[in-house]
C-alpha cells in the first residue's frame, strides 16, 4: 500500500466544541478551521446550530454573527446564482445557500473545496482556476462590426444549443471534484473551464470556433478527462460537464475526417 507522508500542518486535529444554548432541536456543524498566519495544524470546530435555519449557509451566518466572528467563508447572492458559497458538505461539493439543513440525517461536516490552496477556513484559493478560465477567452469573438442599434440574432435552434452550458455559475464544484484535475491542475483545464469553452464553440454568433478548437487540441488541456464523471455528480446546477467535454472531443474528431 502507498504511504503518504503529510506535512505536520496538514494533519487536522480536534478543535473547540461550543456549548449548546437554547432549547429547540439542533444539529452539530463540524467545520474545518485553518489560518495560514498561525503556525498550527488545521482543526475541526463543532458548533450547535438550531434546526430553525432553512439552509446550511443560514447556519454558517448565525455561527459567524453569534458564536465565532473569525470563521471565514464566501457568500453573496444566497440564491444559487453567484457560485461563491461552494464548499464540501458531508463529502460532496455543493452550494451552502441552496442545501437545506434537513438534507442530512446526522451531523454536518464542512470542508473547503478540496485540492486547492487554502486561504482561510472554508475559503479556497481559486486564482489558478479563474486564470485558466480567462485563458480560454470566454467572450464573443466576431469579425462583424458592433452596432448598438442591431442585435446579433439567433434562430430558436441556435439559441437552444446553448442550453445546459449558459447556466454554469463558475462555482468550481465540478473542477475540484475531478481526480484528473487533482493530479494535473497545471496543465488540465478541468470541467468548469471546458464546459465554458464548449459554450462559446457552439454559439452561432461566434466566429472563432476553429481557433478555439485548435487551442484545446492538446493532450493535457482537454484529453486528461478520462470520463470519471465526478463532475456530473457534483454540479449543483445539474449540468453535465462530461458531456460538454465529449462534445469538444467529437468536434475535433469531425475536423479530422
Ligand atoms: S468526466 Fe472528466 S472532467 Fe468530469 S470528473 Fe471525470 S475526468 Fe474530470
Ligand atoms: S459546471 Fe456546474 S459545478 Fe461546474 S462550475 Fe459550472 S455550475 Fe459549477
Ligand atoms: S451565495 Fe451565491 S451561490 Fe450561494
Amino acid at each position: 500500500m502507498v504511504q503518504f507522508l503529510l506535512p505536520k500542518e496538514s494533519q487536522v486535529r480536534p478543535g473547540e466544541r461550543y456549548p449548546v444554548s437554547g432549547k429547540g432541536p439542533f444539529k452539530w456543524f463540524h467545520i474545518y478551521r485553518y489560518d495560514p498566519d498561525i503556525l498550527d495544524n488545521p482543526r475541526m470546530d463543532s458548533y450547535p446550530v438550531s434546526l430553525d435555519h432553512p439552509m446550511i449557509l443560514d447556519g454558517l451566518l448565525t455561527i459567524k454573527h453569534k458564536i465565532d466572528g473569525a470563521l471565514a467563508f464566501r457568500h453573496s447572492c444566497r440564491e444559487g446564482i453567484c457560485g461563491s458559497c461552494a464548499m464540501n458538505i458531508n463529502g460532496v461539493n455543493t452550494l451552502a445557500c441552496i442545501t437545506p439543513l434537513t438534507s442530512y440525517k446526522g451531523d454536518i461536516v464542512i470542508y473547503p473545496l478540496p485540492h486547492m490552496r487554502m486561504i482561510k477556513d472554508l475559503v479556497a484559493d481559486l486564482t489558478h482556476a479563474f486564470q485558466q478560465y480567462a485563458e480560454s477567452r470566454p467572450w464573443l469573438r466576431s469579425s462583424k462590426p458592433i452596432s448598438v442599434y442591431k442585435e446579433r440574432l439567433q434562430s430558436p435552434e441556435e439559441r437552444r444549443a446553448l442550453d445546459g452550458l449558459w447556466e454554469c455559475i463558475l462555482c468550481f464544484c465540478c473542477t475540484t471534484s475531478c481526480p484528473s484535475y487533482w493530479w494535473n491542475p497545471d496543465v488540465y483545464l478541468g470541467p468548469a473551464t471546458l464546459l465554458q469553452a464548449r459554450r462559446w464553440i457552439v454559439d452561432s454568433r461566434d466566429d472563432a470556433t476553429q481557433e478555439r478548437l485548435t487551442d484545446l487540441d492538446d493532450a493535457f488541456k482537454l484529453y486528461r478527462c478520462h470520463t470519471i464523471l465526478n463532475c456530473v455528480k457534483s454540479c449543483p446546477k445539474k449540468l453535465n460537464p462530461a458531456q460538454a467535454i465529449a462534445g469538444i472531443k467529437r468536434d475535433l474528431l469531425k475536423r479530422q475526417l
